[in-house]
This record gives C-alpha cells, sequence and structure tokens, in this order.
C-alpha cells in the first residue's frame, strides 16, 4: 500500500499538497502549453526584468541573479535554434521554462518565482504580446492605405455608376469609391492605436490576488519593461482581459470593413459585371470547369471574417460571469487571440499584393455609366437650381425617364424638343449638357464630393494623414 503510494506521487510544483497524480485526460484537457508556446520570447522578457528587480531590491543576491540571467539567455537561444522541447506534461510554457531553468542551473532557479505569481506573469505576457501584435497589425494597416492611395491616384480619370440598393444611383470616380475604404482603414488603425493604451497597462506586482509581501519595485519594472502605466488594483491586474477583447474587437471591425470591399471584388470580377480582373496570382480555377477563373481570396476574406467576430464573441462569453479573480476560464483567452492575430496579418498582406495585382476594365466601368439613367437627378438639380420646387422637378425628370424607358434610349439621345415637352426649362441646350456623366461628376464639388478638385483634396489629406504617423 505505502509502496503504491510513492508511485502515485504527485510531481507537479504543487505535488506537495496532493496525493495523487492528475488523470492523463484531465492533464491533456487543463494544458495549454500547445498553444501558450506561443508566449516564450514574452515570457523570457518578462522573467528576465524580474530577476533584475529582485536583485535591485536585495530580494535575491547578485549571484543568484546572475545565474538566473544566463540560464534564461541559453533557453532564449535555444528556442531561437528551434531546440526547445517543452514537456507538454508541464501544463503550460511558463511551468516548462522554470523547469528548464532548474534543469540548467539547479534549485536557485526556483527564486525566480519570488515575489510572482503565474496570474500575473500570464497577465504579463498578454499584454506584452497584444502591445507588440498592435504595433505589427498598424503598420500593416498602413500600407495597405499607402496602396490604395497609390491606386486612387493611378485611375484618377475612371467613372464608374455608384450605387444605392446594388441599383446604379449617381456616377462617381473610381478613385473616390475606392477612397472610402481608406478611411475605413484610417478609422481602423486609429482603434487600435487607441486600445494600444490599454494593453499598456503593467500588471506584474499583483502577485496571484493581491500583492505581494516582499519589496519588489513595480516602477522599475514598469519602466524597464517598456509601460507607461501600471495597474493601481492587484486583483484588476489579474482579472482583467479588457485589453485582449479590444484587439478582438478592433479586428472584428476591421474585417467588416474588408468582407465588404470582398464583396465588391466579388461582383465586380463577375461576368455580370466585368469591372476589374484580379490577377492569376491571385485566382484560382475550377477543375471541372476550364474556364472559370475564381476569387478565391475575396471569398476567404468574407468568410474568415466570421471566426473572427466568433473569436470575440467566444471570449466575451468566457469573462461574462467569472467572480474575480483569475479562474482557469481565463487560459481560454489565447486561442482566440492568436487566431485573430494571424487571420488580420495574413489578410491585410494578401489584400495590399492583390489590389496592387488588379486589373480595371476601363472601358466596361466608362460603359457602365453611359447606359444608364444615373445622371436623371442631374436633370432634377437643373431644374430645382433654377426655381423649380425639387419635387416639381423630379417628377417631371422622372416622367422623362419613363419616356425613355418606353422607347428603349437613354437620357443622352433626347433632342431639346423632346426634353422640352417634360418641362420647358428642360428644353435648353444646356439641361442636355449636364446629363453628361463627365459633368455631372465636376458638379460634385461639396468638400467630400466625387468632383476631380474634391477628390485632389481628399487625397492630399490623406496623403498629410500617413506622412504624419512617419514624422511621429
Ligand atoms: N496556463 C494558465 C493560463 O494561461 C496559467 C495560469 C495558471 N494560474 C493558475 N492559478 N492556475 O491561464
Amino acid at each position: 500500500m505505502s509502496s503504491r503510494k510513492r508511485e502515485e506521487k504527485n510531481t507537479s510544483p504543487w505535488g506537495g499538497r496532493f496525493q495523487k497524480s492528475l488523470d492523463k485526460k484531465a492533464e491533456t484537457f487543463t494544458a495549454s502549453l500547445s498553444f501558450d508556446r506561443r508566449l516564450a520570447a514574452e515570457d523570457i522578457q518578462g522573467s528576465k526584468i524580474h530577476c533584475r528587480m529582485l536583485v535591485k531590491t536585495g530580494i535575491i543576491s547578485t549571484q543568484e541573479g546572475d545565474l538566473i540571467l544566463k540560464g534564461l539567455e541559453e533557453i532564449e537561444q535555444e528556442l531561437s535554434r528551434g531546440e526547445f522541447t517543452p514537456d507538454p506534461a508541464l501544463e503550460d510554457i511558463h511551468m516548462n521554462i522554470e523547469k528548464k531553468l532548474i534543469d540548467k542551473i539547479g534549485t536557485v532557479g526556483g527564486k525566480l518565482h519570488t515575489g510572482r505569481s503565474r496570474n500575473d506573469q500570464v497577465a504579463l505576457d498578454m499584454h506584452l504580446f497584444v502591445k507588440r501584435e498592435i504595433t505589427e497589425v498598424e503598420k500593416l494597416l498602413h500600407a495597405l492605405q499607402k496602396t490604395i492611395l497609390t491606386l486612387a491616384r493611378e485611375q484618377r480619370e475612371v467613372i464608374m455608376p455608384g450605387y444605392t440598393h446594388l441599383q446604379r444611383a449617381q456616377p462617381v470616380l473610381f478613385s473616390h469609391h475606392l477612397m472610402a475604404y481608406f478611411w475605413m482603414l484610417q478609422r481602423d488603425r486609429e482603434r487600435f492605436m487607441d486600445s494600444f493604451q490599454r494593453a499598456d497597462l503593467m500588471p506584474l506586482g499583483a502577485g496571484a490576488i493581491s500583492g505581494t509581501s516582499f519589496p519588489i519595485d513595480r516602477e522599475y519594472l514598469c519602466s524597464e519593461l517598456d509601460f507607461k502605466k501600471m495597474y493601481e488594483n492587484s486583483m484588476d491586474a489579474v482579472s482583467d482581459r479588457d485589453f485582449v477583447l479590444e484587439f478582438l474587437s478592433d479586428s472584428a471591425f476591421l474585417m467588416m470593413h474588408l468582407s465588404r470591399l470582398s464583396e465588391e471584388l466579388v461582383l465586380w470580377s463577375s461576368q455580370e459585371f466585368s469591372f476589374v480582373e484580379l490577377g492569376d496570382a491571385f485566382s484560382t480555377g475550377s477543375s471541372m470547369m476550364p474556364q472559370k477563373k475564381n476569387p478565391d481570396v475575396p471569398e476567404l476574406v468574407r468568410a474568415k471574417t466570421g471566426r473572427v467576430y466568433g473569436n470575440l464573441l467566444s471570449l466575451l462569453t468566457v469573462l461574462k460571469g467569472l467572480p474575480l479573480t483569475y479562474n482557469k476560464d481565463m487560459q481560454e483567452d489565447k486561442e482566440p487571440l492568436f487566431d485573430t492575430v494571424d487571420t488580420v496579418k495574413d489578410v491585410l498582406s494578401l489584400y495590399n499584393e492583390l489590389l496592387r495585382d488588379m486589373k480595371l476594365h476601363k472601358d466596361k466601368l466608362q460603359n457602365a455609366v453611359k447606359g444608364d439613367y444615373a445622371t436623371a437627378t442631374e436633370l432634377a438639380d437643373y431644374l430645382a437650381l433654377r426655381g423649380v420646387p425639387f419635387r416639381e422637378a423630379h417628377h417631371a425628370v422622372g416622367k422623362l425617364v419613363r419616356y425613355c424607358l418606353d422607347r428603349e434610349m437613354w437620357l443622352t439621345e433626347l433632342t431639346t424638343e423632346e426634353a422640352g415637352a417634360f418641362h420647358p426649362l428642360l428644353g435648353e441646350v444646356e439641361a442636355l449638357e449636364n446629363i453628361k456623366p463627365e459633368e455631372a461628376i465636376k458638379g460634385k464639388n461639396s468638400r467630400g464630393g466625387t468632383s476631380p478638385q474634391a477628390l485632389e483634396k481628399q487625397m492630399e489629406l490623406a496623403s498629410e494623414i500617413l506622412m504624419q504617423r512617419l514624422e511621429e
């Protein structure tokens, strides 16, 4: 009996209190190593500074600190060479690194965890990770905005139909349409940068929940780890995952925007529209129908928006109803975050290339504007500008459009006599000049409008916004 008990001895760091080892299935179920190994670099970075602080405050000796730092650096090198093989029995990356340290330098390695708990350690790693990823995503967003601006500049002559209800509404410049996405991405970028402030909070020193009785120096930790502020409440520090949620929510907005762009690219590259052609490098064919060229990339961007929304919902649900402070539930914050980071970064860099590689069918765009009634508003405005109440003007032009539809002709084919029959002012030569798409566009000169002049201003402003950031 006593020998069996010895066999069952629990060898985990908390083994002292336990008589049995963790059930194998429960071990696999509770482990996070398979995904949190991604935090290894952050974990070592945090541990090194924590160790320096322990030396600085005299909590451990300089010799002990030197040994620990040397051990951590060796582990860091092993990691970068891909030689670090963690032990799955050790639950997570944090326990693995600690165990490795102790294997390397002996029991003194156990002193690293003085005044610290895995709860504040994990929180710190997550903060470091999110801060770094915000910077990465910001760079990719900036690059994509730059590409959009460049394309808008190159294509500034091209006119296309603007849509409401997916019905042709009014002619616009293609660049104006494209620039709408520039501003969406600008708001996304601002959202990420704003969230950075909430990620820039240092949790270390909170211990497991209540702080620590060791004379630690949190100000030192804060400045050495490059944080602007620290948590002022230890219980908040170990319970908070708002900064992760914000990253997931910013990403959900971003994906929603890119999904709208994707939907347009899918439509525009269809034979029905034929406004654009995606490059061969970003399309696939059909294994059965030889003529096909499929817009797989935009389709998948549209679809992957679903998992990014799902990741946000999943973490919101995990956190909802959790009592303070740390609960194992919070281990489930990592996979949604990592998956979102990977998805968003892939999508941003792919779209940067895809847009540059996309061909515009200018003739198709131009023809689409000619072959419709999208300048009917111009005629109504023409009358209204000359004192005709807009409702009356709208009615007269509506009848004129009906007349054209019945005769299967375009507005541009009308003679002054025909038009004049619907309202004397419509019979003026000038009135019919107004229905040329180029003229209609020139007229939309209000700030933020689609006239070439207003577009120039818009693009200048956009370019200043991109520059400002580089100067900072
Ligand atoms: N693997 C855990 C996580 O990611 C580490 C924190 C464990 N803390 C604890 N008190 N069990 O959340």
